[in-house]
């Protein structure tokens, strides 16, 4: 049985099917959570999970399951996951490699007849990306408990919509309630976003950690005025103050010694007239660093110079908090069992910190959790040139087969739920 694969022409075509699915009319993949195109991408994926002879289930945020029933009765599943709803105009790998990696490996242990201890589970979660409703990974972080799934489905989306609605309207808001599956453990499959696997010719990589992520929305206000009459020290510009704090960021963490990394993503002003000083400036800071520490200091010099900023340029400063997560460091024995079963395929890893953040991070909080990488080329992600050729996707699935393999045979992996915990609910 060591010889086992994947089914690699199943895998990369169900990979090209789904990138094709939800195309806006620029024809750019934009598959905002819970938006048409989250329902058309979710449709094709619930039909490969019944091909693949999966119970499809849905829970109260919109998660989709497909859960293969296996194993001895009340056995905690194992669970392979990701998202299926991407960034505005992304590419085809981020999350739905994880997801579709899932159904291919159940798929294949199915075919070969192989009876595992355990049930197996894919999920596709909810909003992982955030970009329509803040924070990001709100389908997994309600299914791991920390946030409570009626605040969840209230949530006001970037284009005014509510969560809860918008799943309803699409078909997706399911009878499940979120955590009904307790996992024993949890995998995700993913590109790794970054240069690292590329740049060192490693083919996988064994996800120890990820680093915290800080989203914050700052909004400034100044005084609208004629561009052309207001002599400058007369000015309270929303604008410029916006462009200082920008700067601020890029300067600061470009000089430090560390790997914190700091974006401003989005950005607008008004009233955004070209000949009116801005009355405001609306943006976004997103801050991550695998330190907690060192997170919390670049928070707080951030507010400080918001502070000094307040003063000098005679603007008011109001800063929102979207989205907090402390780093996470992965389960040390499922990252050895990513690497062994790299090494059994003759494959090179090396451990690495995730520098994006997953919905492993959430499930690290309710049971054993890891995650395997393969490369990205060029390092490029939330991008439509985001690629992985074919033979790295191929042996990543094959990697991962071989872990559940271990995993859904093991029995010495302690669940962190607690004692009792519901492991599936009753068929039908
Ligand atoms: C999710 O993709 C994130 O890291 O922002
Ligand atoms: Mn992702
Ligand atoms: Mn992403």
């Amino acid at each position: 049985m060591t010889g086992l694969g994947i089914d690699a022409d199943r895998l990369l075509g169900r990979l090209r099917t789904l990138g094709g699915t939800g195309r806006d009319d620029k024809g750019r993949l934009s598959r905002l959570a819970a938006s048409d195109a989250d329902r058309a991408g979710r449709d094709a994926v619930a039909g490969w999970m019944h091909d693949a002879g999966l119970e499809v289930l849905v829970d109260r945020i919109g998660n989709l399951f497909g859960v293969w029933r296996a194993g001895a009765e009340g056995a905690a599943p194992l669970m392979l996951g990701s998202h299926i709803d991407t960034v505005i105009d992304a590419g085809i790998y981020d999350g739905c490699y994880g997801v579709l990696g899932g159904i291919e490996v159940i798929q294949t242990l199915r075919d070969a007849g192989l009876k595992p201890e355990r049930p197996i589970v894919v999920s596709a979660f909810t909003n992982e990306e955030g970009v329509r409703y803040a924070p990001d990974m709100r389908g997994s972080l309600v299914y791991a408990g920390g946030l409570g799934v009626e605040e969840a489905l209230a949530a006001i989306g970037t284009d005014g919509t509510v969560l809860g609605e918008e799943l309803a309207r699409i078909g997706y808001a399911g009878p499940q309630e979120p955590g009904f599956l307790r996992p024993h453990a949890y995998l995700e499959l993913h590109i790794e976003q970054g240069p690292v696997l590329e740049r060192e010719g490693v083919p996988i990589g064994a996800v120890e950690n990820l680093q915290g992520i800080s989203w914050q929305r700052v909004t400034i206000d100044g005084v609208a005025n004629h561009a052309g009459t207001t002599p400058m020290s007369m000015r309270h510009d929303a604008g410029q103050a916006a462009a200082r704090v920008v700067t601020f960021l890029r300067d600061r963490v470009s000089h430090a010694n560390a790997p914190t990394v700091a974006t401003v993503g989005c950005m607008g002003f008004e009233p955004n007239a070209i000949n009116v000083i801005p009355s405001r400036a609306v943006f976004t800071v997103d801050l991550r660093d695998p330190h907690e520490g060192r997170l919390q200091a670049e928070e707080a010099a951030l507010a400080r110079y918001l502070d000094e900023l307040s003063a000098a340029e005679g603007v008011t400063i109001a800063v929102e908090r979207l989205a907090r997560f402390t780093p996470v460091i992965f389960d040390p024995r499922l990252v050895e069992a990513i690497e062994a079963a790299a090494k059994s395929h003759g494959l090179r890893s090396r451990r690495m910190t995730s520098g994006a953040g997953h919905d492993a991070q959430m499930m690290a909080r309710i049971c054993p959790a890891a995650m395997i990488f393969v490369p990205s080329a060029g390092g490029v992600s939330h991008n439509p040139r985001e690629h992985t050729e074919a033979a790295e996707l191929v042996a990543g699935a094959n990697v991962l087969l071989k872990v559940v393999r271990e995993v859904a045979g093991l029995t010495a992996l302690p669940n962190k739920a607690p004692a009792g915990a519901v492991s599936l609910p009753s068929q039908g």
